[in-house]
């Protein structure tokens, strides 16, 4: 009996020892990435074509918990996003839970790596005050250890797509999801039959156009929402961001948040 408590008792002092040391590997590492990407920030600047009147959004957000813009970026800057997306697709992670999701996402701490101008777009200044003021409070991105706080997600095969769900808050303060579209397009060269749709309490669908250029916030802890299946030659990217009033968390919505990170980013986002 001692022998198995001595044993156990040692089993688990190992595995907290390693679990200690890789925290802190994963830490150094995230602080290293955060000190590299404002160069990133400033060798990529976000060039807005939109003339819409941020503030205009702001009361249809307040009631709707969600607004939609076409045209955000210009042309050729959305281009540039699209290349890195469409050059990041070999190093994303597939992901496929029946009847719930299936699909690629590239994380946040691959985005480093492999989509700077991406980087550089969720850390714009000139996107954290758009957000801002469409919320009506101010935001700042989600931690660095959240995979989500920025994500490429990549609907190319038939029956890609993520059914109803919320997108939980794991932080203090309200947690907002901005997406921009950088491709939608079919086969056959219109818009892939994949859309963006949230539930109204009545039970209706609404569709929420993502023609490519088109960027979406919305408040996912309160609006429930999906996106429908892709079929055979389609391809939707969307680059997904989220912001917060105020990103602290604690220790068990911590956890929660690295349990729900499990569908997009595999059992490794339990630890890293
Ligand atoms: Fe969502």
């Amino acid at each position: 009996m001692w022998r198995w408590a001595i044993a156990a008792a040692v089993l688990i002092s190992i595995l907290l020892t390693v679990l200690i040391r890789h925290r802190r590997h994963r830490r150094r590492l995230l602080a290293e990435l955060a000190i590299q990407r404002q160069g990133d920030v400033d060798q990529y600047p976000v060039t807005i074509q939109s003339t819409v009147e941020p503030g205009s959004l702001a009361e249809a957000f307040k009631r709707e918990y969600i607004v939609r813009i076409e045209n955000f970026v210009s042309p050729e800057y959305l281009q540039s996003l699209r290349a890195e997306a469409e050059r990041s697709v070999p190093y994303m992670t597939p992901s496929f839970i029946p009847t719930h999701k299936k699909g690629r996402t590239l994380s946040y701490e691959k985005i480093h790596s492999h989509a700077p101008g991406c980087l550089g777009f969720y850390h714009s200044p000139v996107v954290h005050e758009w957000v801002t003021t469409i919320v009506g409070m101010p935001v700042f991105p989600t931690p660095d250890g959240d995979q989500s706080s920025l994500s490429i997600l990549c609907y190319k095969e038939k029956g890609d797509h993520i059914n109803w769900h919320y997108d939980h808050n794991f932080y203090r303060g309200r947690h907002f999801t901005v997406l921009l579209s950088l491709a939608n397009e079919s086969a056959t060269g219109g818009l892939s039959q994949s859309n963006y749709l949230k539930k109204h309490p009545d039970g209706q669908d609404q569709v929420f156009g993502t023609s490519p250029n088109t960027m979406i916030v919305f408040e996912g802890a309160r609006v429930l929402h999906k996106a429908s299946p892709t079929t055979e030659g389609d391809l939707r990217i969307m680059l997904s961001m989220t912001y917060c009033a105020d990103p602290r968390t604690n220790v068990l919505k911590e956890f929660a948040r690295r349990v729900k990170d499990t569908a997009f980013y595999g059992i490794r986002a339990l630890w890293d």
